[in-house]
């Protein structure tokens, strides 16, 4: 598998799991366009880059607004003489529960992850159609938009529109070539450093240690770089036939991701009113209900840390 002549963006990435994915996709042959509101960061991921003997140029724009998406799609275009990949994985938290979230908390991340997901893939999509390339759409979801998850309503609310507009664009876009997928990952990056949960880990990867077993295997949760490898494959010319997924990687887990399916289908002759539905709801649906929230296996008792 190569990458070789091939042209990449990925928001984000001047650190974090969109700097291990720029560091792939430019370890096997892509250019790649580094973004970031970070401007330190963004020129550090350029020089490792090269460093490593690779090929990379930073834009410092905040992804969202549709004026960085033309900046991001004519950088490349006017470095690099082309665009093929786009990931789009710029992305902020604001946690807090439904009660207590602001406007502007649900403002600020359903601009960045779903807006900037949008203004980002429109462009890129727009200059492939018109060049007739068979590129790579790779949006980035997470389990709490497959699942739900407490304290994450806006992002919730990002993370599955993303996957609903990637399986709209991988119908849009096939008659092009290009294809669309979601990428969920769980890694520790400063996004999962804070979370109780998984501290052993990251204490682990921060002493340079491999993580415990349990984080890897059971819960599918490593480092960034263990995201990296299904990003390139994804943007590679042999996969391409996989369009329209939601595929789940972290550790050593692989997991591809259903879409939603009726599990109960029933019928009532002149339809389901009142009256109806009381009689037959509990035995039809009711038992059937489907569990919501992440499935979060009990760390063992060696794992377990003190809150902070
Ligand atoms: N870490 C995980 O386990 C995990 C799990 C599921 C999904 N994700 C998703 O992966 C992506 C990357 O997460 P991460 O853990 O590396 O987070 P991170 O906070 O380490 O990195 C995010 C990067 O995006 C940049 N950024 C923020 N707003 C931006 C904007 N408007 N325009 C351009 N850049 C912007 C930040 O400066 C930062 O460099 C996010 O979309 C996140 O939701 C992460």
């Amino acid at each position: 598998m190569s990458l070789d002549g091939k042209v990449a963006i990925v928001t984000g990435s001047g650190r974090g799991l969109g700097l291990a994915y720029a560091q792939e996709l430019a370890r096997q042959g892509a250019s790649v366009v580094i973004n970031d509101v970070d401007a330190a960061t963004a020129a550090e991921a350029v020089a490792g880059i090269e460093a490593a003997g690779g090929t990379a140029v930073a834009v410092v724009a905040p992804v969202g607004p549709t004026e960085t998406a033309q900046l991001l799609v004519s950088t490349a275009v006017d470095t690099y003489g082309r665009l093929d990949i786009l990931v789009t994985n710029a992305g902020v938290l604001r946690d807090t529960v439904l009660w207590k979230m602001s406007d502007d908390d649900f403002d600020t991340v359903i601009g960045v992850h779903l807006r900037g997901t949008f203004t980002c893939v429109r462009e890129a999509a727009t200059y492939m159609r018109a060049n007739e390339i068979a590129g790579r759409i790779i949006c980035i979801g997470s389990p709490t938009g497959q699942r739900g998850n407490f304290g994450q309503t806006n992002y919730a609310a990002a993370k599955a529109g993303i996957v609903g507009m990637v399986r709209t664009w991988a119908l849009e876009l096939k008659k092009a070539g290009i294809t669309a997928n979601v990428v969920v990952p769980v890694a520790a990056t400063a996004m999962t450093a804070t979370v109780p949960y998984f501290a052993a880990a990251v204490e682990a990867d921060t002493a340079g240690e491999p993580m415990p077993a349990f984080y890897r295997h059971d819960l599918g949760f490593g480092t960034a770089d263990d995201v990296s490898g299904l990003i390139a494959y994804l943007a590679s010319d042999e996969a391409g036939d996989v369009t329209g997924q939601a595929i789940g990687v972290g550790g050593d887990r692989l997991q591809l991701w259903s879409h939603p399916e009726p599990v109960v289908t029933a019928y009532h002759d002149g339809g389901w009113g009142v009256q109806a539905l009381q009689d037959e709801f509990p035995a039809l649906i009711g038992e059937h209900q489907q569990s919501v929230g992440e499935r979060f296996p009990a760390l063992p008792d060696d794992l377990q840390r003190p809150r902070s």
